[in-house]
């Protein structure tokens, strides 16, 4: 049986509620503005490859495994993770999980948030018909304005901030029900026509093998330990944002099915924003290389020469803010709940958590503009904290727990938690997340790093 344990902080109303919550977490900004310009700078076809295996060796099984720990501890990722560490007997650093996964909480909404600025910013920009009949020169002056200018991005950066923080100050349960149910069917419904007029451009065929024509020659360590962070960013996995919303999730409710619900939508809407994007690169002559600006040269050209184009476009940026708020909310979940069972009033843990994360970003603004010279390690500031949280320690987040469910947790405590009628799909399960999860992180740090 799966434990009736009950937290503090409320349980969501239905299994359709978690997936939905899931689903806001894992689609955002990963999906719709990362994915793309990764694949662009890692060669395309080969790439998505190695993303795709990712997804289903390591993600999904860590995905359940995240899930099943959260639901099993009720608790925040710090507080879920002391008390399963010793349950379960293993050794004290995998009680630290939950820690590492708060420090890269917070460098994650650090950048996240002034990414989600520039989708803001974009809102106001369709919307004025700024972008009526551009050409992709237009469309790229108007973007590397906006980067220039370091006092509109902090405004952007704060306001979004500000949003964020007013839902989690909320509660989670009554902020992001209501908007996710409603939200990301249109969202899904606005990639589809964009989707259609993608069809239509010259560069359709072009684009289409650049994302599914495998070519191993392209291949390096580099782009697969990207391809490998990546799975974990887009799922939101690696950092507890999954564990606590797990910790919310009924009892009843079978852990398996819902989860690859979750990464079957959310690996959806990363490859058809690529079908949407890629096309319009190619049919522009525009680079696939292009960088974190992919996205916001590419799409405001199709808008440009759609028939009400300003008034979709528009449209389209509000949902991709909204995808990335949904996703944002669950960055800052589990540092706030940690202080909540602290006993810190969740207002306070709220604006403590926000104005921590606001203050790292601040480096990720000056990062695209000031400091855009300033470069060590891997690049920029925003370059190292973006390298380092999603292809260092989520990938190490989630290889903790995999070998914590995998090889500590008991057999009859995992079984029982994950509560499927099939025992072979509990097997297969289990096999992977033993051996094949860990194994093939490693081997890819290994390779990466080296
Ligand atoms: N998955 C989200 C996206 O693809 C981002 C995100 C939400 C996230 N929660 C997270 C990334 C937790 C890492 C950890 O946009």
């Amino acid at each position: 049986m799966a434990s009736n344990k009950r937290g503090m902080h409320g349980i969501w109303g239905s299994r359709w509620t978690f997936i939905l919550a899931a689903t806001g977490s894992a689609v955002g900004l990963g999906n719709i503005w990362k994915f793309p310009y990764i694949t662009g700078e890692n060669g395309g076809g080969a790439f998505v490859l190695m993303y795709l295996v990712c997804i289903l060796v390591a993600g999904v099984p860590v995905m359940i495994a995240e899930v099943l720990l959260g639901r099993r501890g009720r608790m925040s990722p710090i507080h879920t993770m002391q008390a399963e560490a010793k349950e379960q007997q293993a050794p004290a650093v995998f009680s630290g999980i939950g820690w590492m996964g708060a420090v890269s909480g917070f460098f994650i909404l650090s950048f996240y948030s002034v990414i989600a600025g520039w989708t803001l910013a974009y809102i106001g920009k369709m919307a004025s018909g700024e972008f009526s009949g551009a050409d992709a020169d237009t469309a790229a002056a108007s973007f590397s304005g906006l980067l220039a200018d370091p006092w509109t991005l902090l405004g952007l950066h704060t306001l979004f901030m500000i949003m964020t923080g007013g839902v989690i100050a909320r509660g989670v349960k009554h902020g992001l029900e209501d908007g996710v149910r409603l939200l990301m069917p249109l969202l899904f419904v606005m990639l589809i026509m964009l989707l259609g007029y993608a069809i239509t451009t010259p560069g359709f065929v072009q684009g289409w093998n650049f994302l599914f024509s495998f070519d191993a020659s392209k291949l390096n360590a580099d782009s697969i330990v990207v391809a490998l962070g990546h799975s974990f960013f887009t799922l939101s996995l690696g950092m507890g944002a999954i564990m606590t919303y797990g910790a919310y999730m009924p009892a009843e409710a079978s852990l398996t099915r819902t989860i690859f619900t979750v990464a079957f939508l959310d690996t959806l809407v990363a490859l058809v924003a690529g079908l949407i994007i890629f096309p319009i690169v190619f049919s522009n002559g525009l680079e696939p290389a292009a960088g974190p600006g992919l996205m916001f040269q590419t799409l405001p050209i199709a808008f440009g020469a759609l028939p009400g184009g300003t008034l979709i476009g528009t449209a389209f940026f509000v949902l991709v803010a909204i995808a990335a708020w949904s996703s944002a909310i669950s960055i800052a979940e589990p540092a706030v709940a940690w202080a909540v069972e602290k006993g810190v009033s969740r207002g306070r843990a709220t604006f403590i958590v926000c104005l921590l994360a606001w203050l790292i970003g601040v480096g990720t603004v000056l990062s695209f503009n000031e400091w855009s010279e300033v470069t060590f390690l891997k690049g920029t500031f925003f370059d190292n904290l973006d390298f380092l949280t999603s292809n260092l320690m989520m990938p190490l987040g989630g290889m903790a727990i995999a070998i914590f469910v995998g090889w500590y947790m008991r057999r009859e405590d995992a079984e029982g938690e994950l509560n499927v009628a099939d025992h072979r799909v509990f097997t297969v399960w289990r096999f992977m997340l033993r051996y094949l999860s860990p194994l093939a992180i490693l081997l890819i740090f290994v390779k990466g790093l080296s």
